[in-house]
Formats: structure tokens, C-alpha cells, sequence
């Protein structure tokens, strides 16, 4: 693929006009290209942008189009309308894969498994790229505490070290080394900058409101990761920071975002949220919210007309330097010419080949055993796995259900799903009499009909399967929710089936973690299944019966209770922490009805079989910037079953010139055992993964004593203790 050159883009530049410039600058869906009734659905229709015919045909980008033909029909039926020839880039949330869907990003956190995460985002560019996609929006990396806020299935979890792991391998996926030239992948944008999870009380879209600390120890890292990564694009987010909206926040994006985080890519406002700056209360038009985006440095603003409409003026009334209109639309031109799009403007796009690589059986295998890898056992009493020749009943609103993609699967085609009953059976090898399955009860909803002739079949048979779970319309953007347990009918089912003497498995499919009291208190097996994405039906049957021994680990904690949330593994010990000593220290930080402790920890999973750790060897008592400390211990398969188990490493800084967390991820390994066997797994510390902000947000390590981890989860570990010296 052929690129200009810097000189032939300002050349570009000088040629067009300034609502030319600022065309590229507006970013509109599909709709308004491909005619459709629903044209800017949340924005309203065309005329409320108040947009002519002839800014449509010179916008710079167009969100939500896919497909060879189309994106080929459009693009060229644009470069006959547009006077200077500028390509269109082709943008769409590709978050977890295109048709083939993959596990939601929140259930591949629980993979731990970064290659495969990669795997699953190239495989997402290049089913993306043959039918004319050009960039995704995606990853999402906001760090997530809160299972209220329905778009926790959209980000890898809790912790910043894991998730900066899989934003790097993410971006690697979908934008490989050499996004010119490799026409099968796609330009990543890492969104939403920033600190979009962190909203109060999980409510979408509220309130964002954490130190600057806060935001550098824990939000901002994975954005890092991404951008050192290269990711080519930054989106803003909805909410604010430090009292002002992102997508007008200068300090936000152009001191930190631009100058000291060094990102000279395009950074797009989130859907609308330009004009959200009148709502938010610092902009009391929209031209004012132009000025405000413009002025923060937001190159292209998606799916409103605040820049079409008033940057013209504002730049003529001198209010707004023209500068800053060139410098926005050369960074749009810059991204297209490094697409190659000046050279192809298809790039990518091929109908036939589309026909070929789009949900093949290669890409198909692949979500299949990232899905697998993402299931964890939470629970089992020795039920799992299942045997061939046990009579299943498959009970729940899940046994039969294609709802299983999750939220941003926009192109998964549920008639391409396996529904689980028909997994169990076609694993089952046997006849379908010995798999009986009932629905028992809607998602929300149950009758004495269904809960009765579920009892029926349930009667029937040896063990009982309870699919369970959220629709996917539970979870996702605008998806908070206050009561995070399952809807009260399925738990009213298992009522009904706890009424039989009978072993009960249940596997729930959700986008967020769950208060599971009702169900895990219930069950002889809880296999947390999430959106498994398009092969998750026959992954989890895979698991079921032992094909594979699950190794997923929780990467967002469970809580006891909604009443408890936020709760994190990385918190503060406070000046009053509960002692195991004094448990019922009214004067202690606790609860008078609920543990401290989460229901599920981060990092926690269970296995077909069981892993014996040894001691802890440390390479020395203290360690030195130069001197880093080796962590050894051997880990043992004691169990009759070949598994896959996550040795966790923490650290712990016992005392910094600021609180420090009670454990920080800091190193895993995957490490895969026979039966019998042991395996010494070792591990580096060094000064560096020891440095934090401090109360000046310098980021630095401080001598003295500090905790190393290791062990299965953040909860079940052994303890050494170490120096760090001068
Ligand atoms: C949505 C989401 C964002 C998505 C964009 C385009 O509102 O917040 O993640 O990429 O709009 O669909």
C-alpha cells in the first residue's frame, strides 16, 4: 500500500475549504449513507442535526457499516460526491469479534490468557477488514469494581497490572505490525478516556469523581498500556473528571491524554457526547460545546452536528484558531493515509473473501477454546464432571436460549448459535431420550405449568443442569442494574428443584458478576459461564463433561451482597480493619450482616483437580533497584485429572508515604500439570513493579519491608516477607 507523504497531506490541507476541513471532523452512522428510517437514532433524525445533503457527503468517517458491498457502494458513491477525492474511514465496535463472536471481554479477563486474547482480536480485524472496516472501537479498558454498571462485561476487570496485559493484546490483535500494509487488520481505538467505570452508585453515565491519585494508580494504566501499544485512536468518555466533562476537558486531553502521555492519534467523542456538554452544565449552546471539544483537542465528534454547525463561524469570528481546525483534520488525514485509504480507499474489502474467512470453522475453533478457557467453577461437591451415561435433565431459561453473544455483538448471527441442549446431546453420545430438557421458567417470569413440568422431567432423571442467567440486554451500555441477583422467578425454580433429592449443576450466563445467594448456596455446581459468545454452548458442554478442566479465574470480584459493592482485592487495610482475632469488634471496619470478605475473590477459580503448593524461596532478604528478588515455589498436581492452574504472585508495600493496597497483582503463570506432577514455577520482582504515586503523585518506590504472595487467588496465599534496600 502506497502513503503520502506529510508534505502531500498539508498540500491536501491547504486545498480545502474550512467547512471542508470541518466536514472531516462529523462522524455519522450508516443510516444516513445507506438510507434508513433510523437515521441517528439517539441523536434524532437528520434535520435535528441540521445537516445539509452536502455535509453528509463530505463527512470524514461513517460508524456502523458493515459488509464488502455495502462499505464498496458507499465509499465510491462518497469519493463521487466529495470535490477533493478524501476517502471515508469505516468505523464499527468490533469489541469481541465481528460474526465470530468471541467470550465477552470481561468473561476473556477470566482467561488470564493474553494469547489467546490476541488471537481472538486478529481474528476480529480480519473478519472485520474483508467487509470494509477500517477501524474498531475497541478495546474498552476502563477499570470496573462496580457489577451495578451493566458495562463491566465490556472491560477485562478489576485489577490495572491484568488489564494493561490484555489492552496490549488486544491492540497487538486487531492492529498487528504493520497496519499499512496488512490489509486483514484494523486501526484500534482505546476507549473511554477515562475512568468511565468508575461511576457512582454503577448508574450509567453519572458521576465520576476520584483523585488525581486514584485515577494514575488504577484508571489510567490499561489507556497507557494501549497507547504504548500503539493504539491508533482514543475515544472520550461520557462522564466527568475533576468536575469536567471528559469530551471538553483540556486538562484531561490535551495536558495529559496529548502531552504527557505523548498520543498524537484521533481522538473521537463517544456518541453524542459533544453535544452532552450542554446537559452536563458547561456549555450553554452548542456552539459553546464546539468551542469547549474543539478547544480540549476531540479531532472527530460522532454522531452530532456541534462542529458543522458552529466551528465555521466560531473560527471566522476569530474565537476558535484556525490552527486547531488544521490540526484536527491532519490528524484525520494522517489516519487515513496510514490506512492506505489515499492509495485503496477499499482497502480491505472483498465480497468473495468475505464469503470465505467470515465465521469460518478455523476462527469458530478459536472462540471455542478462548470460551472454555473463560468459564470458571465457582462451585462443585465432586457432581462435575458429568458422566455419558447419566440421564441430564436440562432445565432453565438457558437450556435452549441463542441469547448467549453478549452486549457489542453486533454482527453475531444468533441462527449460527448451538443452543446448549443440543450441545449436551450431540456431547452426550447418547439417545436424546437420556437428555430431558425444560425451560421451568422464563427469564422474569415463571408459571405452575413450567415449574411443574420441569419437576417432571427433573424427577427423571440422575443429575440436574440449571441454566440460568441475565438476557443480554441485563448488562451492556444504559444496563445498570441495583438488585444484581438473578430475576426472582429462576430463583424460584431452583426452589422448586431443591424440593428433589437430586444433584443440581448450574451454569449461568451473565455480563456482570452476580449476587449468587439462592443459587451458589443452592447448587452442588456453579459454572460461571458469562456470554460464552457463538461456540459457547459446546465449550461449556466441553467443560461439563471433562473434555476440558476449566481453569478460569475471576477477574472481578463476586460480592456477597449489592450492599457491599464496591468491593476489590486491592483495597486499603483503614485504621480500623476487622481482626480474624476479634471478629465481632463492633469498633472495627465491617458489617454488621455481611462478611467483609467478597463471595468470590479475584483471581479465583476451581479445578477438576487439586494443586499442592510448596514454601516460598526467596533469592534474598532484600533487594536493590539493580539486585530484583526471585520468587520460587513448586506447585503439584495431586489430582487424578491433567489442569491448568494460575499461580498468582502479590506484593504488598506494608508501609508507603500513602495508604498501599493489601495485595497487588504484580505476576501469573499458567502452568499446565498431569496428574502427579510438580513444576517449579519462578518468578522476578524488581524495584520498579514496587514504585507508586505518591501524595505528590511522584512515581517512585520507597525503601523498607514489603509482602510477597503467591498462591491460587487473591485470597488463598502464602506470605514471605522481603526488604527493599537503598
Ligand atoms: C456508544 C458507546 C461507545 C461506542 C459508541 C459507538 O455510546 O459508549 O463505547 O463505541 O457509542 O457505538
Amino acid at each position: 500500500m502506497i502513503t503520502v507523504d506529510n508534505q502531500q497531506l498539508s498540500g491536501l490541507l491547504e486545498q480545502m475549504t474550512l467547512e471542508e476541513k470541518i466536514a472531516q471532523m462529523l462522524q455519522l452512522v450508516a443510516s444516513y449513507f445507506v438510507g434508513s428510517e433510523d437515521d441517528g437514532q439517539i441523536t434524532g433524525p437528520m434535520e435535528s442535526l441540521g445537516i445539509t445533503e452536502e455535509t453528509v457527503n463530505q463527512a470524514g468517517s461513517i460508524l456502523g457499516l458493515g459488509g464488502a458491498a455495502k462499505v464498496i457502494q458507499v465509499q465510491q458513491d462518497h469519493l463521487k460526491n466529495d470535490r477533493l477525492g478524501i476517502p471515508m474511514i469505516f468505523m464499527a465496535d468490533i469489541v469481541h469479534g465481528y460474526k465470530t463472536i468471541f467470550p465477552i471481554p470481561l468473561a476473556i479477563g477470566c482467561s488470564w490468557d493474553q494469547e489467546l486474547a490476541e488471537q481472538s482480536a486478529a481474528i476480529a480485524a480480519k473478519e472485520s477488514a474483508v467487509s470494509g472496516l477500517h477501524v474498531t472501537f475497541a478495546p474498552m479498558v476502563d477499570l470496573v469494581r462496580d457489577p451495578r454498571w451493566g458495562r463491566v462485561m465490556e472491560s477485562t476487570g478489576e485489577d490495572p497490572y491484568l488489564n494493561s496485559l490484555f489492552a496490549r493484546a488486544f491492540v497487538r490483535g486487531f492492529q498487528g505490525e504493520d497496519l499499512t500494509n496488512d490489509v486483514s487488520r484494523v486501526a484500534a481505538c482505546v476507549k473511554h478516556f477515562a475512568a468511565y467505570g468508575a461511576g457512582e452508585g454503577g448508574r450509567e453515565y453519572n458521576t465520576v469523581d476520584l483523585s488525581e491519585r486514584q485515577l494514575r494508580e488504577y484508571y489510567l494504566p490499561a489507556y497507557k498500556a494501549a497507547l504504548d501499544e500503539g493504539c491508533e485512536l482514543v475515544m472520550t468518555s461520557f462522564n466527568t473528571v475533576h468536575g469536567s466533562p471528559a469530551t471538553g476537558n483540556r486538562t484531561l486531553m490535551r495536558d495529559l491524554l496529548r502531552a504527557e502521555l505523548g498520543f498524537d492519534g484521533v481522538l473521537i467523542s463517544d456518541w453524542g457526547a459533544v453535544i452532552e456538554l450542554i446537559a452536563h452544565g458547561v456549555a450553554e449552546d452548542e456552539s459553546a460545546a464546539a468551542y469547549l471539544a474543539v478547544q480540549a483537542g476531540v479531532d472527530i465528534e460522532m454522531m452530532t452536528s456541534c462542529y458543522v454547525k458552529h466551528l465555521p463561524e466560531l473560527v471566522r469570528s476569530g474565537k476558535v484558531e484556525e490552527s486547531l481546525i488544521d490540526e484536527a483534520v491532519l490528524r484525520i488525514l494522517n489516519l487515513k493515509n496510514k490506512l492506505g485509504l489515499f492509495d485503496n480507499p477499499l482497502r480491505g474489502a472483498d465480497p468473495e473473501a468475505e464469503r470465505a474467512i467470515v465465521f469460518c470453522d478455523e476462527h469458530r475453533s478459536v472462540s471455542r477454546e478462548l470460551a472454555s478457557q473463560s468459564c470458571v467453577l465457582l462451585k462443585n461437591t465432586g457432581v462435575l464432571p458429568l458422566q455419558a451415561e447419566q440421564r441430564i435433565a436440562l432445565i432453565g431459561p438457558f437450556a435452549q436460549s441463542k441469547d448467549i453473544l453478549g452486549s457489542w455483538s453486533w454482527m453475531g448471527a444468533e441462527e449460527d448459535i448451538m443452543t446448549l441442549d443440543t450441545a449436551i446431546q450431540a456431547k452426550a453420545k447418547i439417545t436424546s431420550s437420556n437428555v430431558l430438557v425444560a425451560e421451568g421458567s422464563g427469564i422474569d417470569s415463571i408459571t405452575e405449568t413450567q415449574w411443574k413440568e420441569a419437576l417432571d422431567v427433573a424427577r427423571q432423571a440422575d443429575v440436574i443442569v440449571l441454566a440460568v442467567g441475565e438476557s443480554s440486554h441485563m448488562s451492556g451500555e444504559g444496563g445498570s442494574r441495583a438488585d444484581i441477583r438473578l430475576p426472582e422467578a429462576q430463583l424460584q425454580l431452583m426452589d422448586h428443584l431443591r424440593t428433589l433429592d437430586k444433584p443440581i449443576v448450574t451454569v449461568v450466563f451473565n455480563g456482570r458478576p452476580l449476587d449468587l445467594q439462592g443459587i451458589h448456596d443452592q447448587a452442588d455446581a456453579v459454572l460461571e459461564a458469562w456470554f460464552p459468545g457463538s461456540e459457547g454452548a459446546t465449550a461449556i458442554t466441553d467443560i461439563l463433561y471433562g473434555e476440558v478442566n476449566p481453569s478460569g479465574r475471576l477477574s472481578m470480584s463476586f460480592p456477597h451482597a449489592v450492599g457491599q459493592v464496591p468491593v476489590y482485592y486491592n483495597h486499603f487495610n483503614t485504621g480500623r480493619p476487622q481482626k480474624e482475632s476479634e471478629p465481632d469488634n463492633r469498633y472495627s471496619s465491617k458489617y454488621l450482616d455481611i462478611p467483609n470478605e467478597p463471595l468470590f475473590p479475584f483471581g479465583y477459580g476451581l479445578s477438576y483437580t487439586e494443586f499442592k503448593y510448596g514454601e516460598i524461596a526467596l533469592s534474598a532478604e532484600g533487594i536493590t533497584t539493580d539486585r530484583p528478588l526471585q520468587v520460587t515455589t513448586t506447585i503439584t498436581n495431586t489430582g487424578d485429572t491433567a489442569g491448568v492452574e494460575v499461580v498468582q504472585l502479590y506484593i504488598r508495600d506494608i508501609t508507603g508515604e500513602v495508604v498501599r493496597p493489601m495485595k497487588e497483582l504484580k505476576a501469573f503463570s499458567k502452568v499446565l500439570l498431569q496428574p502427579g506432577e510438580s513444576k517449579e514455577v519462578s518468578f522476578t520482582v524488581t524495584e520498579e513493579q514496587l514504585r507508586y504515586h505518591h501524595s505528590d503523585l511522584s512515581y517512585t518506590s520507597d525503601t523498607g519491608e514489603f509482602a510477597v504472595f503467591v498462591g491460587a487467588n487473591s485470597r488463598d496465599v502464602s506470605e514471605r516477607r522481603f526488604r527493599l534496600l537503598k
